[in-house]
């Protein structure tokens, strides 16, 4: 019987902080792991952080939070705009606290547990731990993960919260950051154009279809179907930007043979995530494909082959690839109320 009244009083407190029309759309049925027909085994995967709609709700609460910026001012979700993939239509390179500039580019999350690392240079390699990154850079969210856990142990709106993902309400870096992945982790983009005509369910415009021939003879090397990433570190020939000097991938490893390489990005709701590049130098995809595989000015010594080797594309060539791109735009999952802030 107490048992009973402890769990309906929990449920009201509960049912206080969280929009009651949100709680159903994430309902148990609603919140899982997915793996759609013919991709790949996922890296990440949630045996070591059993994925609930209450775990879920939690992580879509601090994702959305100013608490854990230094002013509170700044939220995962002021960098990452559901719209534009959660990726960042407003700047090319971030902008934190006290309106300071990072130097590199807002990318997407989609699909996060198919990755191998994380950032353009796949610093980090858990999904888990990747918040501590934005959390403690001082140009984007400039905080400590003490304090962070001191002001959430604070709030009030975070006890029932804790109560309901983890049965109490002791805060720890590792139970927000758990609860972190289980919001990203799950946003899963597979029901584009693409996706219907890989299943039979859809056709291909004329365009779509040359472009997508094309596709598959000139970019899907690296942007491997069906994630549209390798995920691996290349140098592509963008030339050097003398603002950021940044020597990518070569920063975590210091390898001379891994300057000025990225992670290839998937190319998912590539349409909605401009702008494009690890700096956000490219704000169309014309311009960006004008560019992508002249190999003229940038770092010679680790150019990739197939780069060095060129990739020729006609304007008529590039506007049909950019036609079948756009095929890759996932409506569904930009306006999936799931991922909203509210
Ligand atoms: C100030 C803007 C900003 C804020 C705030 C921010 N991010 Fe990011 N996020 C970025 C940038 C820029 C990168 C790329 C970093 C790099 O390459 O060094 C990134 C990368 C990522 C990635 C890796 C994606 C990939 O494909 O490799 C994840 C996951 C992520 N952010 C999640 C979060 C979470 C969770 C929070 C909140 C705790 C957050 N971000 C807060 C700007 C931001
Ligand atoms: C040799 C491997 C390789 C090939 C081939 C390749 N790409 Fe890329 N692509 C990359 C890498 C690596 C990046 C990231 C560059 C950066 O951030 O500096 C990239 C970036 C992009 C971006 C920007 C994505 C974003 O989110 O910023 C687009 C769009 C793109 N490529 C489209 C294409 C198309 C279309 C083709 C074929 C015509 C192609 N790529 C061929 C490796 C490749």
């Amino acid at each position: 019987m107490r048992l009973v009244f402890t769990i309906l009083l929990l449920s009201i407190i509960s049912g206080c902080s969280v929009d009651p029309e949100i709680k159903p759309i994430i309902a148990a049925d609603n919140i899982k792991e997915i793996i759609p027909d013919g991709w790949p085994t996922p890296y990440y995967n949630f045996s070591n952080n059993p994925l609930t709609p209450d775990g879920f709700i939690l992580g879509r609460t601090l994702f959305y939070d100013p608490i854990f910026s230094s002013d509170n001012t700044i939220s995962c979700g002021s960098c990452h705009q559901q719209f534009a993939a959660f990726a960042n239509l407003a700047h090319d390179v971030s902008h934190g606290v006290n309106g300071l500039l990072g130097k590199r580019n807002t990318p997407a999350l989609q699909n996060l547990n198919w990755n191998t690392s994380f950032a353009h240079d796949g610093g980090v390699t858990n999904l888990e731990f990747f918040p501590s990154v934005p959390i403690t850079l001082p140009y984007e969210m400039n905080e400590t993960i003490n304090h962070v856990v001191l002001k959430i142990s604070n709030s009030s709106k975070y006890k029932p919260l804790l109560i309901a993902a983890f049965g109490n309400d002791t805060v720890t870096s590792q139970r927000l950051f758990k609860a972190l992945a289980q919001f990203t982790g799950t946003m899963y983009s597979f029901n584009s154009k693409y996706d219907q005509v890989k299943k039979g369910k859809d056709t291909y415009t004329p365009q779509e279809q040359i472009g997508y021939n094309l596709f598959v003879q000139k970019c899907a090397t690296c942007h491997k179907e069906p994630l549209f990433s390798d995920y691996l570190f290349r140098n592509i020939g963008l030339s050097i930007n003398p603002a950021y000097n940044d020597s990518g991938r070569a920063h975590i490893t210091g390898n001379a043979s891994d300057r000025f390489k990225f992670k290839t990005p998937s190319l998912r709701n590539i349409e909605k995530s401009a702008p494009y590049a690890h700096d956000g130098r490219y704000s169309s995809l014309t311009q960006l494909l004008s560019n992508h595989f002249t190999g003229t000015g940038g770092y010679a010594p680790t150019l990739d082959a197939q780069i060095q080797a060129g990739i020729s594309l006609t304007t008529q060539e590039m506007n049909d690839i950019i036609t079948f791109l756009n095929t890759l735009t996932d409506p569904t999952f930009l306006t999936d109320k799931r991922f909203s802030e509210n």
